[in-house]
């Protein structure tokens, strides 16, 4: 049995993008691939946590050694993570959908001849944000991640404050950067300390790293 520096530590990863249903057939989805929620879950397994995994339909391999839960839209993966509580630590890696179609067909949409589908939206809850500012029973550790395409540190820096959580893996995903889909990740983790830009690495490198921040700080 390995031994590590989580041990016995219970820690939630969501991973994946979600699908919100237009019909029967037709979903709305993004570019998450879920690499990277994979290889930080099987990075916290690595160290020895009880990793309860939360994933949408990602394409990437399942980690091995973990609670798997799949899900498929944003407010299904709120009720699996609220189910998954309590946890000492929680990432948030997940692509989750800011929006759903508000009232999804139950019969498939057909094409009328001079017609097109007017769709309206609802929000999706924000999970990450809900969990940071959980009154009772909050993770001791809340990490979420920020995607962005512009002015990178100051949207993420902005966006922890904003969402209540302790850290904030902030990449950039403009197409030029490959990061979206490839095998590499480029994130500057950012906490009340300021932040901190690791260089250009393997996803699984990633994941490594910051599993091991997560071990120093619950064991602080
Ligand atoms: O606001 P934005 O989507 O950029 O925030 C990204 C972070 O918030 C990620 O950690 C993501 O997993 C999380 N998130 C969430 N629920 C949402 C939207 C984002 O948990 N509805």
């Amino acid at each position: 049995l390995s031994e590590g520096p989580l041990q016995g530590r219970r820690i939630l990863v969501t991973s994946g993008p979600t699908h919100e249903p237009i019909d029967p057939v037709r979903y709305i989805a993004n570019r998450s691939s879920g690499a990277q929620g994979s290889a930080i879950a099987e990075a916290l397994v690595k160290l020895g946590a009880d990793v309860v995994f939360v994933t949408g339909p990602a394409d990437a391999a399942r980690p091995e050694g973990v609670t798997l839960v799949e899900v498929e839209t944003a407010q299904e993966m709120l009720r699996a993570v609220q189910g998954s509580l309590p946890v000492e630590a929680a990432v948030f890696c997940a692509a989750v959908a800011d929006w759903r179609v508000s009232s999804a067909s139950d019969s498939k949409i057909k094409k009328t001849k001079g017609g097109l589908p007017v769709m309206a939206f609802a929000e999706n809850p924000d999970i990450l944000a809900t969990v940071s500012q959980m009154p009772e029973g909050r993770p001791a550790l809340v990490v979420g991640f920020a995607a962005e395409t512009d002015d990178v540190i100051e949207n993420a820096t902005a966006k922890r404050i904003r969402k209540g959580c302790d850290w904030i893996v902030a990449n950039d995903v403009s197409p030029a950067t490959g990061i979206m889909g490839g095998t590499e990740n480029a994130v500057t983790l950012i906490s009340d300390a300021g932040s901190e830009a690791w260089e250009r690495m393997d996803k699984v490198a990633v994941a490594e790293k910051l599993a091991e921040r997560v071990a120093e700080a619950l064991e602080a």
